[in-house]
């Protein structure tokens, strides 16, 4: 079973009015985790890696563990580069097998980014892989990628239509309130800002900084356009505290299976929480499975 590219995946999952949550992996038995509990709701996903992730453990490496898995579960599953400002890295992340990158080139003035994205447009559309680019600037930490409060910038509606007609990229993250990592305050989402954008554009919306936001608050992101909503930070607390909880009952254990099971556990729970919250549980083909 191959990967599946996300731009049918998540055109689909926007016309029929649910989301597709896209979970950052950072190790090989995060993999097997998201896959067994979206197996387990017959939920399609999107697991990502930060160029982090590509340096630590290897482009091909995670598209071979990954397709192994997803075969092995049967799920339709996307797997996309998140973040990512360097070309060559892109290049490499689709000669390896990975059906979806991100080119971000948020934080350059409006015409580089344009530029910088029409580029890997050029290269990936007509390999049947889809691109994700970032307008705006979405405030926190991903990996290197840093922007304080101060610089975060929610994306000018009519921008995001001239991007879109500038650039052709198939999929799109308008900042609007949200950032990455934990929250020190409330959420600010601007609802209506977008509702205005996907009221001026077609493509799938994609919602950076899913954790630490009400289920209600996601649904409604949902129903206004936002089709792929990416959660990082709480899946990879979820399991981090599962093992340090471990540790402090049983200092003395020395079998991962016994912490790593631990750990599932908790990342299973994280993942079908969001997976039902973006309303895609049930939503495989039968011909799929
Ligand atoms: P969180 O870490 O806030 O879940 O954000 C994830 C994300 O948007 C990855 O691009």
């Amino acid at each position: 079973m191959s990967l599946l590219s996300t731009t049918p995946m998540l055109e689909k999952a926007k016309k029929n009015n649910h989301g597709i949550v896209a979970f950052n992996v950072h190790s090989f038995d995060s993999i097997f985790w998201v896959l067994e509990a979206a197996s387990e709701l017959k939920s399609p996903v999107i697991l990502q890696t930060t160029v982090g992730t590509v340096q630590s453990l290897g482009a091909k490496n995670i598209v071979e563990v990954v397709k192994a898995a997803s075969e092995h579960y049967k799920v339709p599953t996307g797997l996309h580069l998140d973040h990512c400002t360097d070309y060559e890295v892109i290049k490499e992340a689709i000669r390896a097998g990975y059906t979806s990158v991100m080119i971000d080139a948020s934080m350059h003035p409006f015409e580089e980014n344009v530029r910088q994205t029409k580029q890997v447009v050029d290269l990936a559309k007509s390999l049947g892989v889809n691109i994700e680019a970032e307008l705006g600037k979405v405030g926190g930490v991903e990996d290197d990628i840093v922007v304080s409060e101060k610089d975060a910038q929610k994306a000018v509606p009519a921008e995001c239509k001239k991007f879109i007609e500038l650039t052709g990229v198939p999929t799109f993250a308008p900042a609007i309130g949200t950032a990455h990592g934990i929250y020190k305050g409330d959420p600010d989402i601007d609802f209506e800002r977008i509702a205005e954008i996907a009221e001026l554009i077609d493509v799938p919306l994609v919602l950076h900084g899913g954790s630490g936001i009400s289920d209600e608050d996601i649904r409604r992101c949902v129903s206004l356009g936002m089709a792929k909503v990416n959660v990082s930070t709480e899946l990879k607390n979820a399991y981090s505290i599962a093992i340090r909880e471990h540790f402090e009952n049983a200092p003395d254990s020395l079998d991962p299976r016994a912490y790593l099971q631990n750990a599932k556990e908790a990342a299973k729970v994280m993942v079908k929480s969001k997976i039902q919250m973006v309303g895609s549980e049930g939503k495989v083909v039968p011909s799929f499975v």
